[in-house]
């Protein structure tokens, strides 16, 4: 069976396209899903794709993770910069972890430079837009995941 990587976006992720293109572009999150996908399969991994704007939601993703996937990408969105409870569940979580935001989240405002995610993922990536998730599957395939 093809091992995948999950793929877990937060709050207000499902508005891409839409939600302010000058600054998270014109991908949707199906596209940005689309290339991801196609990425993984070079390196022989499908991927699993899940967004909610809940919490709640998330923390249950993440605890699931390990049961059924390889490797974990998680673009908390604005729980990055206030959730405790994400961040315990992933420094509960034994898969290799790559944290990503499309936007540059240190040269926005002030609220959004920390955040409480990055201290339990294997790296972070931000500022490359939609291709910051393309980056996060090679980089997880190569770096983490190599056959
Ligand atoms: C984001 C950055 C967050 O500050 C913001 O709340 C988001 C998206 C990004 O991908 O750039 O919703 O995580």
């Amino acid at each position: 069976m093809t091992e995948t990587i999950l793929v877990v976006n937060g709050p207000n992720l499902n508005k891409l396209g839409t939600r302010q293109p000058e600054i998270y572009g014109t991908d949707t999150l199906t596209s940005i899903e689309e290339k991801c996908r196609k990425t993984a399969q070079k390196y022989g991994f499908d991927i699993a794709f899940k967004q909610s704007n809940h919490e709640g939601d998330l923390v249950d993703f993440i605890q699931k993770a390990a049961d059924e996937n390889a490797g974990l990408i998680i673009n908390p969105a604005a729980y990055s910069h206030t959730s405790v409870a994400i961040l315990d569940a992933l420094l509960n979580c034994p898969l290799p972890k790559i944290e990503v935001h499309l936007s540059n989240i240190h040269t926005r405002e002030e609220f959004r430079h920390t955040s409480y995610v990055s201290k339990a993922a294997d790296a972070v990536l931000c500022g490359f837009g939609a291709f910051g998730y393309e980056m996060a599957v090679i980089a997880l395939c190569e770096r983490f995941l190599k056959k």
